[in-house]
């Protein structure tokens, strides 16, 4: 504290008090100002007394809080004539032709402000002391700009404020690590892990304010969608809670008054909701905080906000359409963009079986092909041993990729990388050529008959100059191979329409998955997920009634109808593995609930972050988070996690070294 003071003589030198004005407060009455209060708090003065020897004039004066009367970005040319007093920091900071131009910013914009220095010396030699991202008070005239100097980029680029007087309420004393108000065009010299660790700066940047302002807006929006045309209800659930089994490892925290018990923060308040629609509130949502404690990617933080509902009575159909109006509203209000009505519709199946993904980016056509029965009789070796061992042989075909990827590319490039990464063990090609014949991989062109050769141009519909990109395996090998293809070819040879919106429903998913890791099932999206009534007779290969919303290739949110009868939900927790003893230690309560007379529901979870980040055309979620966790899942600001004090420890019956 004693050093914060200590900066402070700087200011308190060069402020005087500032002169209220009379006429603001005729224009304004509202806006009249208590007094510009001064204080030198007791508190402060205490501490200051012991360590510096001139407390007294030090102190006087040092902290100010002063009255505005409007804001930097709100002013028009509808203000012009007013006297004005406005607040905020120095973002610009010119002299020109005898004249000394500021650009004053605050959280609604920026507004040029200019010197008189015939008329108010003063102001002028204050204003000409005056460096960047200062904290300042102004009082002027409004006018408008000459018309040489109109600046149309500008909100307020019209207008200026003729000052007359200059308060500063705040110095900067230390170095800034980057510039706020060129730090957008600069955006990619200003190295990320700076951003985040001079957070307060880097949120005083246009972008950054933008984005946090659009995602304050999405979620305001939400709120009055659900709440006044829906009468949904926001209850808060706990943090400090149990596993919830989402798929990702739970971030534990210890209990002090329990030794050796650890509390879970939520994945996802996934059973907290569904115990809701037991207890009869049919319409819950949550702005809710989630922990996982997983990979981290461009759109994973460990710490994540989901918009989360749950509505009991409410069938398949309408529950997809109530969310599906409240995401065409957003995108509407938010952004302009009109979303088609109904949303397109993909089963898992077909998803899978035509883009290779449960999230596929329909900007862009490219779909797959399964050609196994083209090749039942070939010579090809690596192909026959696939189908010899149950897998399959499903192609890509890039129309007029043969001239785009040349053959030492598709050989050792970065398309051959890319089939490498997804774990495949080598990238067969073929090229159609002009006259209908193939080229590529020798072996596999020598291996074709002309009959099958046909045949795989017609299945994969190719022409003369088109690519064939093979994958070879088992269904799920195969399909990550080619929709990373998919993506990669899109991005790369621009074949993605940026003036289209792709908005979808995946739904049909598997109910259980095969983890070949643990050798068992394990459910796709977790295990209170209800089977279509239709598959009820082998539950281990029905179709759940879930769903997902996917847009440009992002999965923005996921549900399902829920397991509402405990012998379902026993009979489902003991596919994936887990015992009666097990559910009943981790799941009784839910158990419980099910037998006291639980309503049919179901219900949603959608990714706030990813939602506003594809909203605001950011590339990372943490571009739309005020405090994200970087890629190694830390706060670069508050340098969390850390260690703590050794007693802290000790508290939780934790052993020290
Ligand atoms: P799910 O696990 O699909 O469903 O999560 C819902 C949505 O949350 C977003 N999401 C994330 N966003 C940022 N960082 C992460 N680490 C992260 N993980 C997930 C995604 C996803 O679609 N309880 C179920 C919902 C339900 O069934 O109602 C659930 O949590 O956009």
């Amino acid at each position: 504290m004693s050093l914060f003071l200590r900066a402070f003589p700087l200011i308190a030198l060069r402020s005087k008090p500032f002169p209220l004005c009379r006429t603001i407060f005729k224009l304004n009455p509202k806006l009249l100002p208590n007094r510009t209060i001064s204080y030198a708090s007791a508190s402060f003065s205490t501490e200051t007394q012991i360590s510096d020897p001139k407390p007294s004039i030090i102190l006087k004066d040092t902290l100010q809080w002063v009255n505005r009367t409007g804001l930097c970005g709100e002013l028009s040319v509808d203000d012009v004539g007013k006297r004005v007093r406005l607040c905020g920091w120095v973002a610009l900071h010119r002299v020109h032709g005898g004249l000394t131009f500021l650009n004053l910013r605050d959280h609604t914009g920026i507004v040029q402000v200019t010197t008189l220095p015939n008329e108010f010396p003063k102001a002028h030699s204050t204003v000409n002391e005056l460096r960047l991202e200062y904290v300042i008070a102004v009082e002027g005239i409004v006018r408008s700009r000459p018309s040489e100097s109109i600046n149309k980029k500008m909100r307020t680029g019209l207008i200026e404020v003729a000052v007359e007087h200059v308060q500063v309420l705040n110095a900067v004393t230390s170095k800034l690590p980057f510039l706020v108000t060129t730090a957008d065009d600069a955006k990619d010299t200003v190295k990320e892990e700076i951003r985040l660790r001079y957070r307060c700066l880097d949120l005083r940047r246009q972008q950054m304010n933008s984005n946090i302002m659009l995602r304050h807006r999405v979620v305001k929006l939400i709120r009055r969608y659900l709440e006044d045309i829906h009468g949904f209800v926001e209850i808060e659930t706990p943090i400090l809670s149990r596993s919830t089994p989402e798929g990702a490892r739970d971030y534990l925290v210890p209990s002090r008054v329990q030794p050796g018990t650890f509390y879970a923060l939520p994945q996802s308040p996934q059973l907290f909701k569904q115990m809701l629609m037991v207890s009869g509130f049919d319409k819950y949502y949550q702005i809710a905080r989630c922990f996982r404690d997983e990979d981290l990617r461009a759109d994973r933080q460990p710490e994540f906000t989901q918009l989360d509902m749950e509505l009991a009575f409410t069938p398949l159909e309408v529950m997809l359409r109530l969310n599906e109006d409240l995401i065409r509203q957003v995108f509407l209000e938010i952004k302009g963009i009109q979303l088609p009505n109904p949303f397109p519709r993909l089963t898992y199946a077909e998803a899978m079986s035509r883009y290779g993904s449960d999230r596929p980016d329909l900007r862009f056509d490219l779909e797959l092909r399964e050609v196994s029965d083209v090749f039942s009789e070939t010579t090809f070796k690596v192909f026959a041993d696939t189908l010899a061992s149950g897998g399959i042989i499903k192609v890509l075909c890039v129309p007029s990729g043969a001239k785009h990827y040349s053959n030492t590319a598709l050989k050792k490039g970065d398309i051959y990388s890319e089939a490498i990464k997804s774990g495949a063990k080598g990238l067969p090609f073929l090229k159609v050529l002009d006259d209908g014949e193939v080229e590529g991989i020798s072996a596999l062109v020598s291996s074709l008959d002309p009959t099958n050769k046909k045949r795989l141009l017609k299945q994969c519909s190719a022409g003369s100059g088109d690519l064939i990109l093979f994958a070879v395996g088992d269904h799920a090998s195969v399909n990550k191979t080619l929709d990373r293809f998919r993506v990669f070819i899109a991005h790369e040879l621009g074949l993605v329409d940026h003036s289209r919106h792709s908005i979808l429903w995946v739904t049909d998913f598997p109910m259980f998955e095969w983890n070949s890791a643990e050798q068992r099932l394990e459910a796709l999206h977790h295990p209170f997920t209800a089977p279509n009534p239709e598959d009820m007779e082998d539950l281990s290969s029905a179709r759940a009634l879930a769903y997902d919303m996917v847009y440009n290739g992002v999965e923005i949110g996921g549900g399902s109808l829920r397991i509402f009868k405990r012998e379902v939900q026993e009979k489902v927790l003991e596919i994936v593995g887990i015992s009666p003893e097990q559910a009943e230690a981790k799941f009784g309560y839910l158990l419980e609930a099910l037998d006291m007379g639980a309503p049919p529901h179901g219900g949603i979870a959608f990714g706030l972050d990813r939602l506003v980040m594809l909203l605001a055309g950011a590339n990372s979620i943490r571009d739309v988070i005020a405090f994200p966790k970087t890629t190694t899942a830390q706060c670069a600001l508050t340098r969390t996690p850390s260690e703590v004090d050794p007693q802290q420890l000790k508290d939780l019956s934790y052993q020290t070294q």
